[in-house]
């Protein structure tokens, strides 16, 4: 049974993979790397019965049971993440550091006469305003640029968490889905692209769209043992059109303008500001 690992399962982009994950048939082992167990089981109260679901209780920090749930899998989902435009932010970084430690944490020792195990495959969730080239002609310049100033913390731990991931792509596969808006709606289905269109992705869709990257094993023509995927920057587009506009971007918006051009109010303002 093949089977995928998820960090942030508890998270919305996560918690959607998992819901995709645990539709397929026939049915694959799910591996949920959660700070706290109990707000994933109330989230998906199925889990508790799910045979082919194990999950991990830890904290990124915690390199041997890392180590264990991303162990054999065919890929790993990294979607641990900052939601919110939150000054100083680290957390993907963070998930970089443990990732690479926990891979190396699985390679034998140079004396051990051991195989090396299948290094697998990240599938890392990522956005399209760190690549501005994957916009396209989807939004005017200065609508790009105050999406990315309204982000700007999320988008720096995500451009410095990429380039130290990146740096270790010699032996660790990878891939950045980089999606442009993401609303709550109901499932449109999914385009992989190369350029993002106007308009918004629903989760759903997203998650189907990362689970279609990781189940993909395809190589490249010509090149030896080389993932498809390797190394892309994707996007991923609805594949109908009527993806409703995310209800909350009038005050998301300005809220995080207000975090990246004012970063002190955060410790006064940050958990008062619904
Ligand atoms: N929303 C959009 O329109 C949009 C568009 C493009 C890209 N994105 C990208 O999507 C990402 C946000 O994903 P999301 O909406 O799924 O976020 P989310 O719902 O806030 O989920 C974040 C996940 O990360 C986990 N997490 C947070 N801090 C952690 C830490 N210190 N250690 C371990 N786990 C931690 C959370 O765990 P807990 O449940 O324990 O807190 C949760 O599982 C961002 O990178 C953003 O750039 C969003």
């Amino acid at each position: 049974m093949p089977s995928y690992a998820i960090l942030g399962a508890t998270g919305q982009i996560g918690g959607n993979i998992l819901t995709v994950l645990l539709a397929k048939q026939p049915p694959v082992e799910i591996h949920c790397f959660v700070r706290t167990k109990a707000k994933l089981l109330k989230a998906h109260p199925d889990l508790a019965s799910a045979s082919n679901v194990t999950i991990y209780e830890a904290g990124l920090d915690d390199t041997a049971a890392l180590a264990q749930c991303i162990k054999d899998t065919r890929a790993v989902f990294l979607t641990a993440a900052a939601s919110e435009n939150v000054p100083g932010c680290e957390v993907a970084q963070q998930q970089t550091r443990a990732i690479i430690a926990a891979l190396k944490n699985l390679l034998p020792s140079s004396q051990a006469n051991e195989k090396a195990p299948a290094i697998p495959k990240l599938v890392v969730i990522s956005s399209a305003s760190v690549t501005p080239r994957l916009f396209g002609a989807s939004a005017p310049w200065i609508m790009q640029r105050m999406v990315h100033l309204a982000f700007y913390h999320i988008y720096t731990d995500l451009e410095k968490a990429e380039a130290v991931m990146r740096a270790e792509s010699h032996w660790i596969p990878q891939v950045y889905v980089k999606p442009g808006g993401l609303t709550h709606d109901a499932a449109h289905g999914h385009v992989l692209a190369s350029e993002l269109k106007p308009g918004f992705l629903s989760f759903v869709d997203l998650a189907g769209a990362m689970v279609e990257v990781a189940g993909d094993d395809g190589g490249v023509e010509g090149v030896e043992g080389k993932w498809r995927w390797d190394g892309v920057d994707v996007t991923v587009n609805p594949a109908r059109e009527g993806t409703r506009v995310e209800p909350w971007l009038p005050y998301i918006v300005p809220k995080g303008l207000l975090w990246t051009f004012a970063p002190w109010l955060y410790p006064y303002l940050g958990s008062w500001l619904p």
